[in-house]
């Protein structure tokens, strides 16, 4: 079916490498290419999430050597890991490609022929040094004292002097530098786009896209004695994902609906390939760019950089089995602002997630909803609509929020979201305590207790809906509390609520269930 390009939002992650398990770091892309997904669902567009992994190439061919096993094995049990962490944090993805798929040849070897086509691909002798876990030639400047890689600081990088097949990368200087003049948001945020901007006025080289001693690849078409470069191949698969099931693998097939992306999530390290050689791939493959390339920051643990050599990685399986998907979900989304570097911290990964979600949230409602059985017969409290004077200082910073929050979704502002909408939380916490609804009870002011409870219900109901991006879980026992059969894991049903990402949709006289914690407080194990 073929849809027009306002309705719908088509992204992916990275495709991740298959070298080991998951780490905390693809889980971090992938949850806020779920929450990104999530949020556009939730308004109504037909979206596709794109993951995947990037099965080719010297380092998978080294680690599946490691563990003896033949490559394919070692995807294979690598590839059943990423799915089950995918599972564990609720990701919802369309697409799970991965790069030794057939189909995924046929893909390459369609735009492989259109850049030859073009006279771009030729062959030289490619001499540098190779740095095998990022996959790419270093400049001598870059490198760390013992020629160790800047980004795998324990590696060394490797001498490599072959005869390769090089895309021509240097011709598309003039129209890469116009494309990010003319289309500013074209690489985000800022800091990363200035980053590609200095390193393109540099000067851009042709890079080798093909490998002598490389087995574990697809073998270049006009030469079989050489397999291709694995980042051409991987790039390549966010297209091949686009096919449907019953598609012949052709490349038309593949870019028919959904291309092209709307975004690329990716982490900072991967940028130069994504905002330079890729585009200047799919232009010379004479297929339209993509709308954007979101690079984000890297985490660290207790503030040091992670990584098994320094013993101090984080097991997101392991992480969310302790502490579940909500917690997990939201600690990465709201503490880290999105495109900066973040720090993981147990302790105040604990901590935040109580205060936010047990505290000013979960709280908020439990009390709300103990009151409204007390003093309001267990049903949405029912208003006088003429007469909202008491709760208006609430009722007014809440009506704001829909669009706030919307609006920090739309720029990838994803911390943002999380915080308007807690301190909309916790202005109702410090509403109703001023409010002291008790009180007035007791002094008979029937209609101001119905107004007070009405406007904090209402005000956690919006807060559960607009963060059910990040906090799916909650949000649908926050729903469920308030008398909703809504699952915000069913994302074909949200359509019909959505009036809801405004003030006001909360019924009076709906009933409401006995409250129970929305989210159960953590304890910091040991
Ligand atoms: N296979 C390539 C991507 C090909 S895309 C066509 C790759 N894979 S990766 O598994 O090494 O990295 C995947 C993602 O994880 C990258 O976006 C990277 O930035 C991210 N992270 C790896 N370590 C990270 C942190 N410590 N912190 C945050 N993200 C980091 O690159």
């Amino acid at each position: 079916m073929s849809v027009s390009a306002r309705d719908t939002f088509a992204l992916t992650t990275p495709l991740y490498y298959v070298n080991d398990l998951p780490h905390i770091g693809s889980a971090y892309t992938t949850m806020a290419a779920d929450v990104i997904a999530r949020f556009q669902r939730l308004r109504g567009k037909r979206v596709l999430l794109v993951t995947g992994l990037d099965e080719h190439g010297q380092k998978i061919q080294r680690a599946a050597a490691a563990h003896q096993q033949s490559p394919q094995e070692h995807c294979d049990r690598i590839a059943s890991g990423f799915r089950l962490l995918w599972d564990r944090l609720n990701i919802q993805y369309d697409r799970f490609i991965r790069t030794t798929d057939p189909r995924h040849t046929a893909i390459v070897y369609d735009v492989f022929q259109r850049v030859w086509d073009q006279g771009d691909i030729y062959s030289s002798q490619q001499q540098g040094w190779y740095c095998v876990a990022c996959e790419e030639f270093k400049e001598e400047r870059e490198l760390l004292d013992d020629r160790r890689c800047p980004i795998h600081t324990n590696q060394v990088v490797e001498w490599r002097d072959e005869q390769n097949y090089f895309f021509r990368l240097s011709r598309y200087q003039a129209i890469l530098e116009d494309l990010y003049e003319k289309r500013p948001d074209f690489i985000q945020p800022e800091s990363r786009r200035n980053e590609v901007l200095s390193f393109v006025s540099q000067g851009l080289k042709d890079f080798s896209i093909s490998r002598v001693n490389v087995q574990w690849g697809i073998p270049v078409p006009t030469d079989a004695t050489q397999t291709l470069y694995v980042w051409f191949d991987a790039l390549l698969g966010y297209i091949t994902a686009l096919l449907d099931p019953e598609d012949d693998p052709k490349l038309d097939n593949a870019v028919k609906t959904w291309y092209p992306f709307n975004l690329h999530l990716i982490g900072k390290d991967i940028l130069r390939f994504h905002a330079v050689y890729f585009p200047a791939m799919l232009i010379s493959a004479g297929l339209p760019l993509p709308h954007a390339v979101f690079g984000h920051g890297f985490l660290t643990k207790d503030g040091q950089k992670m990584g098994k050599s320094l013993g101090n990685t984080i097991d997101p399986i392991q992480l969310v089995d302790r502490y579940g998907a909500d917690a997990v979900r939201f600690y990465f989304m709201k503490e880290i602002e999105f495109g900066r570097d973040g720090d993981f911290n147990e302790q105040r990964f604990v901590n935040t997630v109580n205060a936010d979600l047990a505290n000013d949230l979960g709280n908020l409602l439990n009390r709300t909803l103990q009151m409204t059985h007390k003093y309001c017969g267990g049903v949405v409290p029912v208003i006088d609509d003429n007469d909202t004077t008491l709760m208006n200082p609430l009722k007014n910073l809440a009506c704001n929020l829909g669009k706030e929050v919307s609006e920090s979704y739309e720029h990838l502002a994803l911390h943002n979201a999380c915080e308007s909408a807690l301190a909309v939380a916790r202005y109702g916490n410090k509403f109703i305590d001023e409010q002291a609804p008790w009180k007035r009870y007791k002094q008979g002011e029937q209609a101001a207790v119905r107004q007070i409870l009405y406007a904090v219900l209402e005000s956690v109901r919006l807060i559960a809906y607009l963060l059910s991006p990040v906090i799916p879980g909650v949000s649908t026992r926050v729903y469920h509390q308030l008398g909703y059969e809504v699952d915000f894991n069913r994302s074909e049903l949200l359509p019909e609520f959505a009036v809801h990402a405004n003030w006001g949709a909360l019924q009076p006289m709906q009933p409401l269930a006995q409250p129970s914690p929305v989210f159960q407080r953590l304890e910091l194990s040991t």
